[in-house]
């Protein structure tokens, strides 16, 4: 048998890998107009990064990552996420010192989890993100969302919903996760839930089981506990997202998979999509910097899912025809030997003039080759023979017409450049 890309992972192929590379330009488009400059950081890291950054206690860093020794003994992780790479390089390369803060990043890039594979659920796949670091102000929090917001109407999707929450502080969240263990303490769950209610109450919450939901009926709520720096901060990010137009649920029950969450926190989610409904998500992470050894540097960002946001596309039937901006547009026919080279030549011709041209390739008849020229979607096949080459010029065929005429070789280009150009 021939061997099979491993389980959880898939191959963008042509022409449907068009739409990864469209929806990546068109989700950061709007981070890159706002001042974010492009990151990108090696593809693993450190254990201990991401083991420090997102938390020891969550499914990501217990479960789900890449881990290796790599042959001089250090342990290695492929990155489950970006943001503890992205707050290392900048501790690395003291770009929070630079004289300019926040300091904005984007970026695009594979990611790696172990987990069960399912629609929309890979163990590799792809995010673009986006970080704003060395900032406390609420402006920087509704930024972030209004661009994910943008990104996604640029790509036309209407079903994008926008779920916020906070999550305390330093303050408020110790008083909250003490009044959070309380209750859950009281509830009859199994083993693995209640040794979880010790180390990671919070996460009890997102617990998906209908029969845990319903027992968690009267928990209490964050927002109920709340400082009052924490309460103002949620209030005015909530009235700058309304004044600039944007549509969202509070959600107080939202919980993110990742320790590092201080404060404001959002997702956006597609009901298209069945289970794994969350296209993006981020919030504020006040405390990583100083988690992975650095001063201290509010920053907040988010990554958006591309492999599903263009299964949210595909759910909206928003795609048409993405390859033809990557489609040929010229396709060179050479019947013979002496064809082929001229033909060569021809055809890198017309692709340093700016045209997409491609060739015949195989020493194919006449009938094979057009057969080429109609499947690449080529507006024009340049046909030459034997005959053709001794009188110095090329059959110009419109495949849309069928219309045929012989062109001067030394003409052919500028021909061909003026008819498509129009
Ligand atoms: P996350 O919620 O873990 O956040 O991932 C963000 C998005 O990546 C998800 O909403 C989803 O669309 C996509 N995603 C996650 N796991 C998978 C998977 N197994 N298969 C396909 N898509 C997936 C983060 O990663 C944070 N670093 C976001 C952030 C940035 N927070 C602050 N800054």
């Amino acid at each position: 048998m021939t061997l099979q890309a491993p389980k959880g992972t898939f191959d963008w192929l042509p022409p449907r890998s068009e739409r990864a590379l469209a929806v990546r330009e068109a989700l950061t488009g709007p981070a890159r107009r706002a001042g974010y400059g492009y990151i990108e950081t090696p593809v693993f890291e450190d254990t201990a990064l991401f083991v420090r950054g997102v938390g020891e206690s969550t499914d990501i860093v217990s479960k789900e990552m890449y881990t290796f020794e790599d042959k001089g003994g250090r342990s290695i992780t492929l990155r489950p996420e970006g943001t503890a790479s992205v707050v290392r390089a900048v501790l690395q390369h003291g770009l929070h010192n630079n004289g300019q803060l926040p300091v904005k990043l984007w970026y695009s890039g594979s990611q790696f989890r172990y987990e069960r594979a399912q629609k929309g659920r890979y163990r590799h796949f792809w995010q673009v993100g986006a970080e704003a670091l060395g900032s406390e102000d609420p402006a920087l929090d509704a930024e972030l969302i209004l661009l994910a917001v943008d990104g996604y109407a640029a790509l036309g999707l209407t079903g994008v919903r926008l779920l916020v929450n906070t999550l305390g502080d330093k303050v408020c969240r110790p008083v909250y996760r003490a009044a959070l263990q309380d209750f859950l303490r009281g509830l009859d769950l199994d083993e693995a839930t209640r040794a979880r209610i010790e180390i990671n109450p919070l996460r009890v919450l997102d617990d998906k089981r209908p029969e845990v939901q319903a027992r968690l009926a009267g928990a209490p709520l964050v927002v109920d506990h709340l400082c009052e720096a924490c309460k103002a901060y949620h209030e005015e990010v909530r009235s700058l997202l309304t004044a600039a137009g944007v549509a969202y649920t509070d959600d107080p029950r939202l919980v993110r998979g990742l320790d590092y969450y201080t404060r404001t926190t959002f997702e956006f989610v597609h009901d298209g999509l069945g289970s794994q409904s969350a296209v993006g998500g981020g919030g504020r992470y006040d405390g990583l910097s100083e988690m992975l050894g650095g001063p201290p540097l509010p920053s907040v960002g988010w990554a958006l899912g591309v492999d599903r946001t263009v299964l949210a596309m595909e759910a909206e039937g928003l795609f048409g025809d993405e390859s033809a901006e990557a489609r040929v547009r010229v396709y060179g026919v050479p019947l013979g030997e002496e064809a082929r080279r001229r033909m060569f030549l021809l055809v890198t011709e017309l692709r340093r003039a700016g045209l997409a041209a491609d060739m015949s390739f195989g020493g194919k008849g006449v009938k094979g080759a057009m057969k080429g020229a109609d499947r690449s979607g080529a507006g024009y096949a340049v046909i030459l023979g034997e005959r053709d080459i001794a009188e110095g010029v090329a059959q110009v065929k419109d495949l849309a017409s069928g219309d045929q005429t012989a062109v001067p070789l030394a003409e052919i280009v500028t021909m061909l450049k003026e008819r498509l150009d129009k």
